[in-house]
């Protein structure tokens, strides 16, 4: 048998890493999840979760696939035996839907970073319509969004070395030095100082329960935690590599950027005199009007660079989504990995569709406000779907390496590599969170979407 491909070393695993970690939900749904739940406190309650339970799970992620060197389900079922194999299975299903659904908003980024700098979007009237007629039209959409999977799948089709690790090693430097650009810039704007102060002076008056729901889901999806992708990373990560700071540093790299990028966001709106709480378009619809206030040329390097480090961070996390479902197939089936991530990259897109088609396209009425699902969309369906997925995954990871693999094998897992460890006390703190906090949150987090998102029970908390 071959050689199992592994990253070339730290830097690789890391930039991967981080690459799969920092995507649209940081740059897209961090700031108007920020935006909707008061600013500053969200951000507060964010890192939290960040620390207590997002770090000590992605280090058992991580250990879990080194430890087995296999794929998801592969690695599961390895530690595990049995039937442990079906977590893997889990993450691998998951992935597959948010491949599908994330696709569709990374081509919406792809399409806009054309527009504005080969196009008119900066002649745009009204930008809401705009992009309320965009999402809705197909033509361009279907050929956007084939676009980036196509890319994906040209990229993870040249296996870990040349491709995963080379796209990561261009494109993550890539984004932060755009970010860090962008910032340096908004921050210069008048009024710039009222978006600074809502994103960093909190109210904790402002703190719902909407406030942890959304802020632990996103740590958790941000974090690109409980689908196997970092599991998967972990599988070609060497023995040598310290597993523990590692995670701290891709755990830190991913939170900067999802911090940067509110950063960057509110200054701009607060400037231009907008309102931060516009959901899920905040970026598409407020910010392009800010890039037209700018003027053709300025408008189009600062839009065009903000658009740009969008489709960055969407390629190198749709890079690792796909990397599971392929490492399961050419792990467990024995298939060549080229043809494998070319079906499963036309699958996955041919899935995406109806989440295309759920945005008010005409004719797809009965995608837009699934009956089944008090009136939502498509797309908010299999996405809510998939964070449930996430949960339930993360819990089983948590039950999974406290009662079956067991706690200790997975220090030891993480002693290789990083001598201190044990003796650093850090063991405890992981424990205490995997044993005790994780499953709890998780447990809980998993009901109440259940209960909100499926029973309609909104307003009874
Ligand atoms: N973490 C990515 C983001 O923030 C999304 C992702 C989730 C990627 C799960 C891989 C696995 O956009």
């Amino acid at each position: 048998m071959t050689e199992r491909a592994k990253f070339s070393g730290r830097i690789g695993f890391i930039l991967a890493a981080a690459g799969s970690a920092v995507g649209l939900g940081n740059i897209w749904r961090f700031p108007y999840l920020a935006g909707k739940n008061g600013g500053a406190s969200f951000l507060l309650i964010y890192l939290l979760f960040i620390a207590f339970i997002c770090f000590p799970i992605m280090t058992a992620e991580i250990a879990i696939g080194r430890k087995a060197g296999l794929n998801a389900y592969g690695s599961y079922k390895k530690i595990g035996s049995g039937s442990w194999g079906s977590v893997g299975i889990l993450g691998i299903i998951i992935g597959i839907l948010v491949l599908s659904f994330y696709n569709v908003v990374a081509g919406w980024a792809f399409g806009y970073f054309i527009e504005i700098v080969f196009s008119d979007l900066l002649s745009v009237k009204d930008y809401g319509t705009h992009f309320a007629h965009y999402v809705a039209d197909p033509s361009d959409n279907l050929f956007f969004s084939m676009g980036f999977m196509i890319l994906t799948a040209l990229i993870v089709s040249q296996g870990i070395q040349k491709g995963i690790e080379v796209a990561n090693k261009i494109m993550m430097p890539g984004l932060y030095i755009l970010l860090i650009a962008l910032i340096v810039y908004s921050l210069t704007l008048p009024g710039a100082m009222k978006g600074v102060e809502f994103y960093l002076i909190p109210d904790i008056t402002e703190i719902t329960r909407h406030t942890f729901l959304d802020g632990v889901r996103q740590a958790f999806f941000s974090l690109s935690l409980g689908m196997g992708a970092l599991l998967t990373y972990g599988s070609y990560l060497h023995k040598d590599q310290n597993i523990v700071s590692s995670a701290a540093i891709i755990t830190l790299a991913d939170t900067m950027v999802a911090f940067l990028a509110g950063l960057m966001v509110f200054p701009l709106v607060f400037s231009a005199g907008q309102s931060p709480a516009e959901g899920p378009p905040l970026v598409f619809m407020i910010l392009p009007k800010i890039f037209q206030d700018m003027g053709p040329i300025l408008g189009r390097i600062v839009g065009g660079s903000f658009f740009l480090m969008l489709c960055f961070a969407a390629l190198t996390s749709t890079i690792s989504m796909l990397e599971v479902p392929t490492a399961y197939l050419v792990d467990e089936k024995k298939l060549p990995r080229k043809k494998t991530v070319w079906t499963l990259a036309t699958v996955v897109f041919i899935m995406g569709l109806p989440s295309l088609l759920s945005q008010g396209t005409k004719g797809f009425d009965m995608l837009n406000k699934l009956s089944f699902y008090h009136g939502r969309d498509f797309m908010t369906f299999i996405s809510d779907l998939a964070d449930m997925g996430l949960t339930l995954s993360g819990f089983l990871l948590c039950i999974f390496v406290t009662y079956r693999w067991k706690l200790f094998n997975m220090h030891e897992e993480l002693a290789i590599g990083s001598p201190g460890y044990m003796s650093s006390g850090l063991h405890h703190f992981i424990n205490f969170s995997i044993r005790i906090i994780c499953p709890i949150a998780m447990g809980i987090l998993f009901t109440m979407l259940m209960l909100e998102k499926f029973f309609g029970l909104d307003n009874i908390f």
